[in-house]
């Protein structure tokens, strides 16, 4: 049976990660390990993400899957665990919204400051000519 891990990452594991958000497009600005979370399959990482603290909001970036273990649900799975973990709403800026409207963020047209670099430059940038979507998943009330 496949074992699944989520955790922190150690620094070897961040170092890793690092060259998956390079070859995927992905926010590696700023990074550190306290913000991200694995997911190990059999011991090998499969998936990450992280939330990042602005001064007005919290973003939830960088999340990817390994390319040989995309198609089973462990994107679904670390993004979940992430925000099992937060205590407030959290913003995120995308080009594939579809994938984050099944975990219950909603578009928005108005949003944090904090989010207006990445909105405007970053994506733009590493995703020309895809549609960019802002969005927000508001935390419920316990
Ligand atoms: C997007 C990504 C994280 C999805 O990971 P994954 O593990 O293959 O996704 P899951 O298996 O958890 O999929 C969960 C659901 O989302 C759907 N989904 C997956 N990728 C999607 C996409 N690009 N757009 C819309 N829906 C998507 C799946 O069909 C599945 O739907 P279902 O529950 O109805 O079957 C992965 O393809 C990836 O790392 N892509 C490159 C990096 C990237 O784009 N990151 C997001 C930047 S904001």
């Amino acid at each position: 049976m496949s074992k699944v891990i989520i955790r922190e990452p150690n620094d070897a594991e961040l170092i890793h990660i690092k060259s998956f958000l390079k070859e995927y497009g992905l926010d590696d600005s700023g990074i550190s390990k306290e913000q991200f979370k694995i997911l190990l399959y059999n011991n090998e990482i499969a998936a990450f993400g992280r939330l990042k603290k602005h001064n007005d909001c919290i973003e939830l970036c960088s999340v990817g899957v390994v390319k040989e273990y995309r198609g089973k649900g462990l994107g679904e799975a670390i993004v979940k665990n992430l925000l099992s973990e937060v205590k407030q709403d959290v913003y995120l800026v995308t080009v594939i919204p579809g994938f984050f409207n099944k975990m219950g963020f909603k578009e928005i047209k108005e949003y944090p400051i904090s989010l207006k670099y990445k909105s405007e430059n970053f994506c733009e940038k590493h995703h020309p000519g895809d549609v960019i979507a802002v969005m927000k998943w508001e935390k419920k009330e316990a």
